[in-house]
Protein backbone atom coordinates (compact mmCIF):
# COMPACT_ATOMS: atom_id res chain seq x y z
CA UNK A 1 0.00 0.00 0.00
CA UNK A 2 2.77 2.63 0.37
CA UNK A 3 3.86 2.90 -3.65
CA UNK A 4 -0.04 3.98 -4.08
CA UNK A 5 -0.14 6.42 -0.97
CA UNK A 6 3.13 7.94 -1.43
CA UNK A 7 2.26 8.82 -5.21
CA UNK A 8 -1.32 10.09 -3.90
CA UNK A 9 0.92 12.69 -1.36
CA UNK A 10 3.20 13.19 -3.43
CA UNK A 11 0.40 14.35 -5.72
CA UNK A 12 -1.13 15.95 -3.16
CA UNK A 13 1.50 18.17 -1.89
CA UNK A 14 2.59 19.16 -5.48
CA UNK A 15 -0.96 20.21 -6.63
CA UNK A 16 -2.08 22.12 -3.26
CA UNK A 17 0.97 25.02 -4.26
CA UNK A 18 -0.98 27.95 -4.83
CA UNK A 19 1.09 29.58 -7.16
CA UNK A 20 -1.33 32.10 -8.38
CA UNK A 21 -2.06 33.87 -4.57
CA UNK A 22 1.92 32.97 -3.57
CA UNK A 23 3.09 35.08 -7.45
CA UNK A 24 0.58 37.62 -6.93
CA UNK A 25 1.56 38.42 -3.18
CA UNK A 26 5.14 38.04 -3.69
CA UNK A 27 4.54 41.04 -6.59
CA UNK A 28 2.90 43.36 -4.81
CA UNK A 29 -0.60 42.93 -6.52
CA UNK A 30 -2.47 42.24 -3.17
CA UNK A 31 -4.50 39.12 -1.89
CA UNK A 32 -5.88 37.22 -5.47
CA UNK A 33 -8.63 35.87 -3.43
CA UNK A 34 -10.34 39.78 -2.98
CA UNK A 35 -10.11 40.11 -6.51
CA UNK A 36 -12.10 39.81 -9.63
CA UNK A 37 -13.59 35.99 -9.06
CA UNK A 38 -11.56 35.28 -6.30
CA UNK A 39 -10.03 32.32 -7.72
CA UNK A 40 -6.49 31.38 -7.40
CA UNK A 41 -6.10 30.66 -11.19
CA UNK A 42 -4.90 32.02 -13.89
CA UNK A 43 -7.73 34.11 -15.53
CA UNK A 44 -7.81 35.83 -12.14
CA UNK A 45 -4.02 36.89 -11.96
CA UNK A 46 -4.85 38.72 -15.23
CA UNK A 47 -7.37 40.72 -13.56
CA UNK A 48 -5.00 42.47 -11.78
CA UNK A 49 -3.37 43.38 -15.30
CA UNK A 50 -0.27 41.21 -14.90
CA UNK A 51 -0.04 39.41 -17.74
CA UNK A 52 3.41 38.09 -17.24
CA UNK A 53 1.93 36.79 -13.53
CA UNK A 54 -1.02 35.06 -14.92
CA UNK A 55 1.17 33.84 -17.97
CA UNK A 56 3.66 32.17 -15.29
CA UNK A 57 0.63 30.97 -13.20
CA UNK A 58 -0.88 28.81 -15.85
CA UNK A 59 2.73 27.00 -16.52
CA UNK A 60 3.24 26.67 -13.26
CA UNK A 61 -0.04 25.29 -12.79
CA UNK A 62 0.23 23.40 -15.55
CA UNK A 63 3.77 22.22 -14.81
CA UNK A 64 3.03 20.91 -11.08
CA UNK A 65 0.15 18.48 -12.69
CA UNK A 66 3.01 17.45 -14.95
CA UNK A 67 5.65 16.58 -13.08
CA UNK A 68 2.94 15.06 -10.26
CA UNK A 69 2.87 12.29 -13.02
CA UNK A 70 6.55 12.53 -14.16
CA UNK A 71 7.78 11.55 -10.88
CA UNK A 72 5.05 8.90 -10.08
CA UNK A 73 6.05 7.28 -13.59
CA UNK A 74 10.14 7.24 -12.66
CA UNK A 75 9.87 6.35 -8.87
CA UNK A 76 6.67 4.80 -7.96
CA UNK A 77 5.00 3.00 -11.92
CA UNK A 78 1.41 1.82 -11.79
CA UNK A 79 0.34 4.51 -9.23
CA UNK A 80 0.54 8.16 -11.89
CA UNK A 81 -3.21 8.17 -12.10
CA UNK A 82 -3.01 7.94 -8.21
CA UNK A 83 -0.44 11.08 -8.31
CA UNK A 84 -2.59 12.59 -10.92
CA UNK A 85 -5.62 12.27 -8.55
CA UNK A 86 -3.51 13.93 -5.83
CA UNK A 87 -2.50 17.32 -7.75
CA UNK A 88 -5.70 17.45 -9.13
CA UNK A 89 -7.25 17.40 -5.68
CA UNK A 90 -4.37 19.47 -4.13
CA UNK A 91 -4.56 22.40 -6.63
CA UNK A 92 -8.48 22.36 -6.25
CA UNK A 93 -9.30 21.71 -2.25
CA UNK A 94 -5.70 22.80 -1.18
CA UNK A 95 -5.56 22.15 2.94
CA UNK A 96 -3.34 25.59 3.15
CA UNK A 97 -5.92 27.46 1.79
CA UNK A 98 -9.10 25.69 3.93
CA UNK A 99 -9.42 23.94 1.05
CA UNK A 100 -10.69 26.82 -1.07
CA UNK A 101 -9.04 25.89 -3.95
CA UNK A 102 -8.81 26.60 -8.30
CA UNK A 103 -10.66 25.22 -10.68
CA UNK A 104 -8.86 22.84 -12.34
CA UNK A 105 -8.45 23.49 -15.83
CA UNK A 106 -4.80 24.26 -16.04
CA UNK A 107 -3.58 21.56 -13.87
CA UNK A 108 -5.57 18.84 -15.50
CA UNK A 109 -3.78 19.90 -18.78
CA UNK A 110 -0.52 19.12 -17.31
CA UNK A 111 -2.34 15.85 -15.86
CA UNK A 112 -3.38 15.03 -19.25
CA UNK A 113 -0.49 16.19 -21.48
CA UNK A 114 2.30 13.95 -19.16
CA UNK A 115 -0.25 10.56 -19.27
CA UNK A 116 -1.19 10.62 -22.88
CA UNK A 117 0.54 13.53 -24.77
CA UNK A 118 -1.69 13.01 -27.70
CA UNK A 119 -4.25 13.64 -25.43
CA UNK A 120 -2.84 16.78 -24.22
CA UNK A 121 -3.05 18.26 -27.31
CA UNK A 122 -6.69 17.84 -27.83
CA UNK A 123 -7.43 19.72 -25.20
CA UNK A 124 -4.71 22.18 -25.50
CA UNK A 125 -6.46 22.54 -29.10
CA UNK A 126 -9.98 22.71 -27.41
CA UNK A 127 -9.15 25.01 -24.73
CA UNK A 128 -7.04 27.43 -26.80
CA UNK A 129 -9.50 27.42 -29.66
CA UNK A 130 -12.72 28.36 -27.78
CA UNK A 131 -10.72 30.84 -25.59
CA UNK A 132 -9.49 32.77 -29.08
CA UNK A 133 -13.02 32.38 -30.38
CA UNK A 134 -15.25 32.96 -27.11
CA UNK A 135 -13.21 34.62 -25.06
CA UNK A 136 -14.75 32.83 -21.72
CA UNK A 137 -12.10 31.42 -19.51
CA UNK A 138 -14.65 29.25 -17.64
CA UNK A 139 -16.75 27.69 -20.90
CA UNK A 140 -13.37 26.70 -22.48
CA UNK A 141 -12.02 25.23 -19.74
CA UNK A 142 -15.06 23.40 -19.05
CA UNK A 143 -15.01 22.21 -22.87
CA UNK A 144 -11.19 20.94 -22.54
CA UNK A 145 -11.80 19.22 -19.21
CA UNK A 146 -15.10 17.44 -20.50
CA UNK A 147 -13.10 16.41 -23.95
CA UNK A 148 -10.81 14.30 -22.28
CA UNK A 149 -12.47 11.70 -21.29
CA UNK A 150 -13.99 12.19 -24.61
CA UNK A 151 -10.46 11.39 -26.37
CA UNK A 152 -9.39 9.35 -24.03
CA UNK A 153 -11.92 6.73 -25.16
CA UNK A 154 -11.35 7.82 -28.95
CA UNK A 155 -7.85 6.81 -28.55
CA UNK A 156 -7.90 3.63 -26.54
CA UNK A 157 -6.70 4.49 -23.49
CA UNK A 158 -10.00 3.46 -22.03
CA UNK A 159 -7.91 2.87 -18.54
CA UNK A 160 -7.90 6.70 -18.07
CA UNK A 161 -11.53 7.13 -19.10
CA UNK A 162 -12.64 6.93 -15.51
CA UNK A 163 -10.42 9.32 -13.80
CA UNK A 164 -10.58 12.05 -16.62
CA UNK A 165 -14.54 11.72 -16.09
CA UNK A 166 -14.17 11.75 -12.43
CA UNK A 167 -11.80 15.06 -12.73
CA UNK A 168 -14.06 16.88 -15.47
CA UNK A 169 -16.84 16.14 -13.34
CA UNK A 170 -14.95 18.45 -10.49
CA UNK A 171 -13.46 21.03 -12.93
CA UNK A 172 -17.33 21.76 -13.96
CA UNK A 173 -18.58 21.61 -10.10
CA UNK A 174 -16.13 23.71 -9.50
CA UNK A 175 -17.15 26.11 -12.18
CA UNK A 176 -20.86 26.57 -10.63
CA UNK A 177 -20.79 30.23 -10.05
CA UNK A 178 -19.23 30.54 -13.70
CA UNK A 179 -22.36 28.69 -14.43
CA UNK A 180 -24.59 30.72 -12.88
CA UNK A 181 -23.11 33.82 -14.42
CA UNK A 182 -23.04 32.46 -18.12
CA UNK A 183 -27.04 31.59 -17.74
CA UNK A 184 -27.48 35.61 -16.57
CA UNK A 185 -24.53 36.79 -19.15
CA UNK A 186 -22.68 38.25 -16.81
CA UNK A 187 -19.73 36.04 -16.89
CA UNK A 188 -16.72 38.30 -17.75
CA UNK A 189 -15.23 37.88 -21.22
CA UNK A 190 -11.37 38.19 -21.15
CA UNK A 191 -9.83 41.84 -22.30
CA UNK A 192 -13.12 42.91 -21.59
CA UNK A 193 -13.30 46.18 -18.49
CA UNK A 194 -15.07 43.20 -16.52
CA UNK A 195 -12.15 41.28 -17.01
O1 LIG B 1 -9.67 28.06 -14.74
C1 LIG B 1 -10.49 28.99 -14.18
C2 LIG B 1 -11.32 29.64 -15.24
O2 LIG B 1 -11.95 28.66 -16.00
C3 LIG B 1 -12.32 30.59 -14.68
O3 LIG B 1 -11.70 31.49 -13.82
O4 LIG B 1 -11.58 33.50 -12.46
O5 LIG B 1 -13.11 33.43 -14.43
O6 LIG B 1 -13.66 32.11 -12.41
P1 LIG B 1 -12.56 32.69 -13.23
Amino acid sequence: WMPPLAALMLGYLLGSIPFGVLLTRAAGAGDLRQIGSGNIGATNVLRTGRKGLAAATLLLDLAKGWCAVVIATALLPDNEQLAAAGAFVGHCYPVWLKFRGGKGVATLMGIVLALQPALGLVYAAVWLGLLGALRISSVAGMAAAASAPVAAAVLGRFDLVPLLLALALIVIWKHRENIGRLIEGSEPRIGSKRG
